[in-house]
């Protein structure tokens, strides 16, 4: 998978693609990242990349001409089309089976706004969909992309090493993940529960299921549907 950054702030991700299971994704080739410098297409002196908006108010907006710049340059002429993804919290909720499908997605540009955001004219333009990791405002779409390309890479095949990991993480199946426990059995009076030392897989699946229906009850009833409410 290649994914395209369109950033103010190219040094945000030195840090996020240098660890842990992205970088892991890069030295496997499972991933491939460019990350795009807005400034370098900035046409002033002073390399302006926002404006106030009009109609007034607080706040500025990214300039459309160097966005237009560069994703001419990146997406124009480039065969299959790269999908294009602005991350703003007026996007559709992003989700695990948004990430499913972006982790099978071949080439992927990013845009990442700040302040008010972007011009209009570029989404109208060149985005092919608006997503929101959740309903607050971030400063800039970078923690937004780095949240959907960790959420996509871990998806691939090889990238996780054990996929059976992915496949019983929360949201699988409309359901929060229940606890886990590793060693010590017993830390400071607290105990691992019984079931899960006792090897009886059938009663260690039941008591898993249990706890993440009584999870997700509890704290997102929302995602809980009659299809997965276990019964009895
Ligand atoms: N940019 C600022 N806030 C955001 C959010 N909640 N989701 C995606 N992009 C954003």
């Amino acid at each position: 998978m290649k994914v395209e950054i369109i950033t103010l702030f190219p040094e945000f991700f030195n840090g996020v693609f240098n660890h842990s299971i992205l970088k892991r994704a890069i030295d496997s080739g499972a991933l491939e990242y460019i990350i795009h410098d807005l400034r370098d297409y900035t046409t002033d002196k002073h390399h302006q990349a926002d404006d106030f908006r009009f109609g007034g108010g607080a706040g500025m907006l990214l300039k459309p001409e160097p966005l237009f710049a560069v994703l001419s340059e990146i997406v124009d002429n480039v065969k299959p089309r790269p999908l294009v993804i602005y991350p703003t919290p007026q996007g559709i909720p992003f989700s695990q089976d948004i990430a499913d499908d972006l982790s099978k997605q071949v080439h992927v540009i990013f845009i990442c706004g700040h302040y008010k955001g972007i011009d209009q004219r570029v989404v109208d333009r060149w985005v092919d969909r608006e997503y929101s990791i959740g309903d607050y405002v971030l400063t800039g779409g970078e923690i937004a992309v780095t949240a959907m390309v960790d959420a996509a890479i871990r998806m691939k095949p090889g990238v996780l090493g054990d996929i059976d990991s992915a496949r019983s993480d929360s949201f699988r199946n409309n359901f929060l993940d229940c606890p886990h426990f590793t060693r010590p059995e017993e830390l400071d009076g607290l105990k691992v529960p019984g079931v899960l030392l006792s090897g009886h897989h059938l009663n260690i699946e039941t008591w898993r299921r249990i706890t993440s229906e009584y999870l997700t009850k509890r704290r997102r009833k929302d995602i809980l549907t009659d299809s997965n409410t276990i019964q009895g």
